[in-house]
């Protein structure tokens, strides 16, 4: 009898509840975004994000076991991540699995949200079949709107911080780039559509860290001088460059990260890696990181765009591993805004 384990995701501002088998199979994913909701503000309200998610979740909870046609009785066990994330926002999943867990006589396990971006390249669905989780060690880049890190998956719940952005994430320059030019909120994704017809070498933007040995990123004097360069234009320049600047801020950020996965990769004398999180729906990343691992004959694993963002596919993928393994949380488990994924 195949095991199936429902995911529950509210770290920031997605509601999602999802339904996995034992062999990472999606058997329903529902997601809400609240996207909308927070765009006119320029950016995530964390007590709007946390009462939306109270109105949503159960519903996406219902719609996934009408995708799957299962019931309650199918279902181990609850995978829910409690860290890091908005306290506000995870207490809402937190609660409701917890109630859930409780309700139907079944465990639940704590996940950290990182560690579910790393199960999201071995999901499967009918459409998407990568091959089981990989033999061990492999590179991760999580890049998404909070994080920008390169981990080495030691094995499953083992993870080694290599390097991590020192001060903005990549996402986050994505979005504050998109906000000084009044592209609208999440702005990676506007970018990465105005890029494709823009040229990448219009503007000379630094490329943070990229000549040390270390594997950390920066992305703040990315930022700083791609401010510099809008104040030195007006309105009609912007908008008549729009497509060259949308490029070239994309390619100093895709340029720091390729080159300091394939510095890991060759510090590390690893072949496999994967790319996840939000930015890895990023086409050019997606390119860029196909030609190097093409180059030095690595395997590499970046998920469908359906499961780089935030969803609970992956979060559930990391419950049903860690319930199998006999680890469970207990109604004391608490919610963290900030957490080292080593301690997976
Ligand atoms: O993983 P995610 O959904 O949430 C976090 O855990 O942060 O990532 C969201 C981030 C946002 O900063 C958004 O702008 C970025 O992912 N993003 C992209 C693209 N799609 C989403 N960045 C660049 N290119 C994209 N196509
Ligand atoms: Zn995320």
């Amino acid at each position: 009898m195949p095991q199936y384990v429902l995911g529950i995701e509210t770290s920031c501002d997605d509601t999602s509840a999802a339904i996995i088998r034992d062999d990472g199979f999606v058997m329903a994913s529902a997601i809400s975004s609240q996207d909308d909701v927070h765009r006119p503000f320029g950016g995530i309200v964390p007590e709007i994000a946390s009462r939306n998610h109270t109105h949503f979740l159960l519903n996406l909870v219902e719609s996934a076991f009408q995708k799957s046609k299962l019931n309650w009785s199918d279902i181990s066990g609850i995978g829910v991540t409690n860290r890091p994330g908005l306290l506000g926002s995870l207490l809402v999943g937190v609660v409701t699995a917890k109630s859930l867990a409780l309700a139907y006589k079944i465990p639940f396990i704590g996940i950290h949200h990182l560690e579910g971006h790393i199960m999201a390249p071995f999901l499967r669905d009918d459409i998407y079949q990568p091959p089981h989780f990989w033999e061990t060690p492999f590179l991760a880049l999580v890049v998404s709107g909070g994080h920008t890190s390169i981990f080495k998956v030691e094995k499953f719940g083992s993870y080694k911080l290599l390097g991590e952005t020192i001060d903005d994430a990549a996402g986050e320059a994505f979005d504050k780039f998109a906000k000084m030019l009044n592209l609208g909120y999440p702005g990676g994704a506007v970018i990465d559509r105005l890029s494709k017809e823009g040229d990448a070498r219009a503007y000379a933007f630094p490329r943070g860290l990229i000549k040390e040995d270390s594997l950390n990123f920066s992305f703040s004097g990315l930022k700083t001088a791609a401010l510099l360069q809008l104040n030195k234009m007006n309105d009609e320049e912007k908008n008549k460059n729009l497509k060259n600047l949308c490029s070239s801020f994309q390619e100093a950020i895709v340029d720091a990260l390729v080159t300091k996965v394939e510095k890991a990769l060759r510090q590390e004398n690893i072949n496999k890696v994967i790319v996840t999180g939000g930015v890895s729906a990023n086409s050019r990343l997606r390119q860029r990181m196909e030609e190097m691992v093409k180059k030095h004959s690595i395997e590499c694993l970046i998920p469908p765009l359906r499961y780089c963002t935030d969803n609970a596919a992956m979060i559930g993928y990391a419950g049903l591993k860690h319930l199998d393994r006999k680890e469970r949380s207990d109604l004391q488990m608490g919610v963290f805004a900030r957490s080292d994924l080593q301690n997976a």
